[in-house]
């Protein structure tokens, strides 16, 4: 793999802006400075990540993350990896099934720790254990996880194909994987609501409760609009040897949930 690790990439200075209006003026995908800059937002939002997601969802982001674990069909026992996990909302959801055993993995240190100190509550027997981790670079051995999943992660990292690859790659034949992410609603009536909602008014209030200068809620609606289609994803994981069984979408298409098979 030629792509430098997204968790070798440099943080912006701790402060200052992620991305500014010139950058989201073009596709931020193309920035070569991605993975620094998704990072230093996320360090610089972490401690209002949960309230403002429950917030400017309506409490809806708890209900997709219930549809991907429901999607997961989890049995008993399995290992269960939740990539770009965050404060871990997704990854304790699967700590309360029957898992064997839950990872949650992310590249921002400061996301990790909130997750943390939320898994403290959590009975030490279930408690998912929290990594480290880069999506484009998994840290274990081929087919080591029943199930692996990633919930509004995938439009963050640098490369989408490449980190499909590596959730392919730790899945054992016949294992799953959910991929949750924000989509561009078909209806246009819907596509314009939400637009004019995530532009406009989602951007200053998201920001006043995080009091962040670091543009990470002017960037969710852009990397949204710009990222791929749930078709283009849906490529990607047949390249990668999976087959997409399930496009969900959620909430009048606002999201969509994808289930693929790996195959052998
Ligand atoms: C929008 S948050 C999603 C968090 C969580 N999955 C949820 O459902 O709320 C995106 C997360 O992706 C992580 N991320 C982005 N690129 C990554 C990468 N290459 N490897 C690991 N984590 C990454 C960020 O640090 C951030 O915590």
């Amino acid at each position: 793999m030629n792509q430098p690790p997204d968790i070798d990439a440099r943080p912006t200075e701790p402060g200052s802006i992620a991305w500014n209006q010139a950058e989201l003026a073009e596709n931020p995908h193309q920035s070569s400075e991605k993975a620094g800059k998704v990072r230093s937002m996320f360090a610089s939002i972490s401690g209002s990540y949960d309230l403002n997601n429950r917030l400017h969802s309506f409490g809806l982001d708890q209900r997709w993350r219930a549809r991907t674990v429901a999607l997961a069909g989890i049995r008993p026992g399995d290992a269960v990896l939740d990539v770009a996990c965050g404060t871990g909302d997704l990854t304790e959801a699967f700590a309360r099934t029957d898992a064997g055993e839950v990872i949650g993995g992310d590249f921002t240190p400061e996301m990790l720790d909130q997750a943390r100190v939320k898994a403290d509550r959590i009975d030490p027997e279930r408690r998912p254990r929290y990594v480290h981790a880069d999506a484009m670079r998994l840290d274990y051995e081929d087919a080591r996880f029943d199930v692996v999943t990633i919930a509004f992660g995938i439009r963050n990292v640098t490369d989408p194909a490449v980190a499909i690859g590596e959730f392919a790659r730790v899945l054992r034949p016949g294992g799953r994987l959910v991929i949750l992410e924000f989509a561009e609603p078909r209806n246009p009536f819907v596509r314009w609501g939400n637009r004019l909602y995530t532009n406009r008014i989602m951007p200053l209030t998201a920001s006043l409760v995080a009091r962040d200068g670091s543009g990470a809620y002017r960037y969710l609606p852009r990397s949204i609009e710009t990222f791929h289609s749930p078709a283009d994803l849906a490529a990607m994981m047949r390249s990668a040897g999976l087959d997409v069984v399930r496009q969900v979408p959620l909430t009048f298409g606002v999201c969509v949930a994808s289930l693929a098979v790996r195959e052998s």
